[in-house]
Protein backbone atom coordinates (compact mmCIF):
# COMPACT_ATOMS: atom_id res chain seq x y z
CA UNK A 1 0.00 0.00 0.00
CA UNK A 2 1.35 3.58 -0.77
CA UNK A 3 -0.46 6.67 1.30
CA UNK A 4 -1.68 9.45 -0.50
CA UNK A 5 1.32 11.76 -1.15
CA UNK A 6 4.04 9.76 -2.31
CA UNK A 7 5.86 10.18 -5.31
CA UNK A 8 7.80 6.79 -6.69
CA UNK A 9 10.20 6.82 -9.79
CA UNK A 10 12.31 4.88 -11.55
CA UNK A 11 13.99 7.01 -14.57
CA UNK A 12 17.28 6.87 -16.01
CA UNK A 13 18.92 10.15 -15.42
CA UNK A 14 22.58 8.30 -15.04
CA UNK A 15 22.08 6.41 -18.02
CA UNK A 16 21.18 3.05 -16.67
CA UNK A 17 19.79 0.66 -19.26
CA UNK A 18 17.69 -1.16 -16.57
CA UNK A 19 16.30 1.29 -14.30
CA UNK A 20 14.04 -0.93 -11.47
CA UNK A 21 11.73 0.24 -7.96
CA UNK A 22 10.23 -2.67 -6.72
CA UNK A 23 7.83 -2.85 -3.87
CA UNK A 24 7.36 -6.52 -2.42
CA UNK A 25 4.13 -7.76 -1.18
CA UNK A 26 2.57 -6.24 2.20
CA UNK A 27 5.21 -3.37 2.26
CA UNK A 28 3.42 -0.19 3.28
CA UNK A 29 4.43 3.33 2.46
CA UNK A 30 3.46 6.19 4.06
CA UNK A 31 2.39 9.82 3.52
CA UNK A 32 4.68 11.83 1.59
CA UNK A 33 7.39 9.67 0.55
CA UNK A 34 10.01 9.89 -1.90
CA UNK A 35 11.24 7.11 -3.59
CA UNK A 36 13.56 7.52 -6.77
CA UNK A 37 15.58 5.06 -8.27
CA UNK A 38 18.04 5.69 -11.38
CA UNK A 39 19.24 1.93 -10.98
CA UNK A 40 17.76 0.04 -8.49
CA UNK A 41 15.77 0.50 -4.98
CA UNK A 42 14.32 -2.85 -4.04
CA UNK A 43 12.06 -2.34 -0.61
CA UNK A 44 11.27 -5.81 0.38
CA UNK A 45 8.37 -7.72 1.84
CA UNK A 46 6.21 -6.16 4.68
CA UNK A 47 8.59 -3.31 5.09
CA UNK A 48 6.63 0.15 6.62
CA UNK A 49 7.96 3.89 6.35
CA UNK A 50 6.34 6.15 8.19
CA UNK A 51 5.26 9.52 6.73
CA UNK A 52 7.61 12.04 4.55
CA UNK A 53 10.56 9.27 3.83
CA UNK A 54 13.16 10.18 1.32
CA UNK A 55 14.90 6.60 -0.11
CA UNK A 56 17.26 7.41 -3.29
CA UNK A 57 20.14 5.43 -4.90
CA UNK A 58 21.31 8.72 -6.52
CA UNK A 59 22.92 12.39 -5.94
CA UNK A 60 22.93 15.69 -7.53
CA UNK A 61 26.52 16.27 -8.22
CA UNK A 62 27.70 19.65 -6.94
CA UNK A 63 31.60 19.09 -7.93
CA UNK A 64 31.47 21.70 -10.76
CA UNK A 65 31.03 25.38 -8.82
CA UNK A 66 30.78 27.44 -12.08
CA UNK A 67 27.15 25.61 -12.56
CA UNK A 68 24.01 25.67 -10.28
CA UNK A 69 23.60 22.38 -9.26
CA UNK A 70 20.53 21.94 -11.16
CA UNK A 71 22.37 21.85 -14.33
CA UNK A 72 25.20 19.10 -12.98
CA UNK A 73 24.69 15.64 -14.02
CA UNK A 74 23.09 13.31 -11.32
CA UNK A 75 25.42 10.72 -9.65
CA UNK A 76 24.84 7.06 -9.09
CA UNK A 77 24.91 5.64 -5.77
CA UNK A 78 25.05 2.05 -5.06
CA UNK A 79 21.66 0.31 -5.22
CA UNK A 80 19.35 0.52 -2.42
CA UNK A 81 17.14 -2.36 -0.46
CA UNK A 82 14.93 -2.11 2.26
CA UNK A 83 15.21 -5.54 3.55
CA UNK A 84 12.45 -7.51 5.03
CA UNK A 85 10.18 -6.95 8.12
CA UNK A 86 12.02 -3.37 8.75
CA UNK A 87 10.18 -0.19 9.85
CA UNK A 88 11.71 2.95 8.29
CA UNK A 89 10.61 6.34 11.09
CA UNK A 90 9.11 9.67 10.05
CA UNK A 91 11.33 12.10 8.39
CA UNK A 92 13.94 9.28 7.59
CA UNK A 93 16.77 9.29 4.53
CA UNK A 94 18.18 6.72 2.80
CA UNK A 95 20.83 7.61 0.38
CA UNK A 96 22.99 5.16 -1.48
CA UNK A 97 22.82 2.48 1.51
CA UNK A 98 20.91 -0.33 2.45
CA UNK A 99 19.09 -1.39 5.48
CA UNK A 100 18.75 -5.16 6.45
CA UNK A 101 16.01 -7.18 7.29
CA UNK A 102 13.95 -6.83 10.50
CA UNK A 103 15.82 -3.22 11.34
CA UNK A 104 14.33 -0.38 12.57
CA UNK A 105 15.61 3.14 11.84
CA UNK A 106 14.58 5.66 14.01
CA UNK A 107 13.10 9.33 13.34
CA UNK A 108 14.93 11.92 11.59
CA UNK A 109 18.13 9.24 10.90
CA UNK A 110 19.66 10.18 7.60
CA UNK A 111 21.19 6.30 6.63
CA UNK A 112 24.50 6.63 4.26
CA UNK A 113 26.01 3.44 5.62
CA UNK A 114 24.31 -0.26 5.41
CA UNK A 115 22.86 -1.29 8.58
CA UNK A 116 23.27 -4.67 8.94
CA UNK A 117 19.82 -7.13 9.95
CA UNK A 118 18.52 -7.11 13.17
CA UNK A 119 19.68 -3.62 13.62
CA UNK A 120 18.21 -0.44 15.26
CA UNK A 121 20.00 2.49 14.29
CA UNK A 122 19.41 6.48 14.77
CA UNK A 123 20.86 9.34 13.92
CA UNK A 124 22.35 11.89 11.27
CA UNK A 125 24.42 9.77 9.94
CA UNK A 126 22.76 7.11 11.10
CA UNK A 127 24.34 4.24 13.50
CA UNK A 128 23.60 0.91 15.06
CA UNK A 129 22.46 1.53 18.86
CA UNK A 130 21.06 -2.34 19.34
CA UNK A 131 21.60 -5.79 17.38
CA UNK A 132 19.43 -8.39 18.41
CA UNK A 133 20.87 -11.61 19.68
CA UNK A 134 19.64 -14.44 18.76
CA UNK A 135 21.29 -16.93 21.38
CA UNK A 136 19.41 -15.00 23.94
CA UNK A 137 16.56 -13.51 22.33
CA UNK A 138 17.18 -10.28 23.25
CA UNK A 139 17.79 -6.93 21.95
CA UNK A 140 21.35 -5.59 23.11
CA UNK A 141 22.63 -2.21 23.20
CA UNK A 142 25.84 -2.28 21.05
C1 LIG B 1 14.24 4.32 17.57
C2 LIG B 1 12.94 4.20 18.38
C3 LIG B 1 12.07 3.12 17.74
C4 LIG B 1 13.21 3.86 19.84
O1 LIG B 1 13.77 2.61 19.95
P1 LIG B 1 14.10 2.07 21.41
O2 LIG B 1 14.74 0.74 21.22
O3 LIG B 1 12.90 2.11 22.27
O4 LIG B 1 15.19 3.10 21.87
P2 LIG B 1 15.37 3.83 23.25
O5 LIG B 1 14.21 4.73 23.51
O6 LIG B 1 15.76 2.79 24.26
O7 LIG B 1 16.62 4.77 22.93
C5 LIG B 1 17.92 4.26 22.84
C6 LIG B 1 18.86 5.44 22.54
O8 LIG B 1 18.62 5.92 21.24
C7 LIG B 1 18.29 7.31 21.25
N1 LIG B 1 17.26 7.52 20.24
C8 LIG B 1 16.04 6.93 20.16
N2 LIG B 1 15.42 7.33 19.05
C9 LIG B 1 16.24 8.19 18.43
C10 LIG B 1 16.13 8.93 17.23
N3 LIG B 1 15.06 8.86 16.45
N4 LIG B 1 17.18 9.72 16.86
C11 LIG B 1 18.28 9.80 17.64
N5 LIG B 1 18.44 9.10 18.80
C12 LIG B 1 17.41 8.31 19.17
C13 LIG B 1 17.78 7.56 22.67
O9 LIG B 1 17.95 8.91 23.03
C14 LIG B 1 18.64 6.64 23.47
O10 LIG B 1 19.91 7.21 23.64
P3 LIG B 1 20.65 7.19 25.12
O11 LIG B 1 20.64 5.76 25.54
O12 LIG B 1 22.00 7.73 24.79
O13 LIG B 1 19.82 8.04 25.96
C15 LIG B 1 12.16 5.51 18.45
O14 LIG B 1 12.87 6.48 19.22
C16 LIG B 1 11.82 6.11 17.11
O15 LIG B 1 12.57 6.92 16.55
N6 LIG B 1 10.64 5.68 16.59
C17 LIG B 1 10.12 6.13 15.33
C18 LIG B 1 8.70 6.68 15.56
C19 LIG B 1 8.04 7.04 14.26
O16 LIG B 1 8.64 7.62 13.39
N7 LIG B 1 6.78 6.67 14.16
C20 LIG B 1 6.02 6.91 12.95
C21 LIG B 1 4.82 5.97 12.90
S1 LIG B 1 4.96 4.69 11.64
Amino acid sequence: MVCEGSWLAAVPLTGNDNVHLTLEDGATLGHFNHIYATQSVIIEKDVLTADKVYVSDNLHNYEDVTLPVIKQPIKQCKPVVIGEGSWLGEHVCVIGASVGKHCVVGANSIVIHDVPDYSVAVGAPAEVIKRYDHKTQTWERV
